[in-house]
């Protein structure tokens, strides 16, 4: 083997080793006049839970969006497991293969069953068979609980029962990181505890989650670190029981307190 590329190697090894998952790098974005970035840095490891907070408008949800490119930045790098996906030339869809995303609003498709919801990517996506394809939905559906719903309509489902088929679908691609958008926050306290079960058990797996969420019990429990967002950047971020009890600015005690009061 060439000095070189054993050079080439030892760069990927150590790139692997030391890289985060998730690295957004001084990202900025403006819609119009309306500046929602001023330089976001955020690292999220491998199989760590980062919790999002911030007040209404703070950019929360679009900052998930940068993730996985629903939104364009302005300026700055979002890099996933060493690859910047930000580049104009990258590829998008495998980008979003990678990064499942579960929303506040449920966006199954009404004409299809929770088996079929979660059987269209398999099928289109990841090029699998029907049978195969079939035997992935149920197990993934049955891993949220949802064995006995595989051929209802979302109609026919609640909302904590169509979030869950929604994570579903999402873990059936494999990704290497989950997004959730308040994914509770439409729903009744019942409903959410079967939700907030379901990321639960997805995070005891190991899998790497970037959630905005209010509620508290998640957050302390699952969280490894909470970044709270406002006027555009990292006001503090650091784990759950640090910011929760000895939080270093003002600011994030008063806007902590006003939410889980
Ligand atoms: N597509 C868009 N076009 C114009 N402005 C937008 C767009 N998307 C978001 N914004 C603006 O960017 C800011 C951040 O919005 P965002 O939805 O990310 O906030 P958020 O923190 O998720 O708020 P909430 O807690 O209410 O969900 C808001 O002022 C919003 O109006
Ligand atoms: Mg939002």
């Amino acid at each position: 083997m060439t000095a070189q590329r054993t050079d080439e190697r030892d760069n990927e090894r150590r790139r692997a080793e030391h890289e985060p998952l998730l690295r957004i790098e001084n990202v900025w974005k403006s819609f119009g006049t309306e500046q929602v970035f001023r330089g976001i840095d955020l690292e999220v490891d491998r199989g760590d839970v980062e919790v999002l907070v911030g007040p209404s408008g703070s950019g929360k949800s679009t900052l998930l969006r940068c993730v996985n490119r629903l939104t364009e930045i302005d300026e700055g790098a979002i890099y996933l497991d060493g690859e910047r996906v930000t580049d104009a030339d990258a590829n998008v869809n495998e980008l979003r293969q990678q990064v499942g995303m579960v929303f506040q609003d449920i966006n199954l498709f009404a004409h299809l069953t929770a088996r079929e919801n979660v059987t269209l990517g398999l099928r289109r996506v990841r090029g699998f068979g029907k049978s195969e394809a079939r035997d992935r939905a149920d197990r993934e559906l049955a891993n949220v609980g949802l064995s006995d719903q595989v051929d209802s309509y979302p109609a026919q489902l609640s909302g904590g029962q169509k979030q869950r088929v929604g994570i579903a679908r999402a873990l059936a691609m494999d990704p290497k990181l989950m997004l959730f958008d308040e994914p509770t926050s439409a729903l009744d306290p019942e409903l959410s505890n079967s939700v907030l079960e379901v990321m639960e058990r997805l995070v005891e797996a190991g899998m790497t989650m970037l959630v905005v969420t209010h509620e508290m019990r998640f957050a302390r429990s699952a969280a490894d670190s909470i970044t709270f967002l406002e006027g555009g950047q990292v006001v503090e971020r650091g784990p759950p029981e640090r910011l929760f009890e000895r939080p270093e600015r003002e600011r994030t005690r008063e806007f902590l307190e006003s939410i889980y009061g």
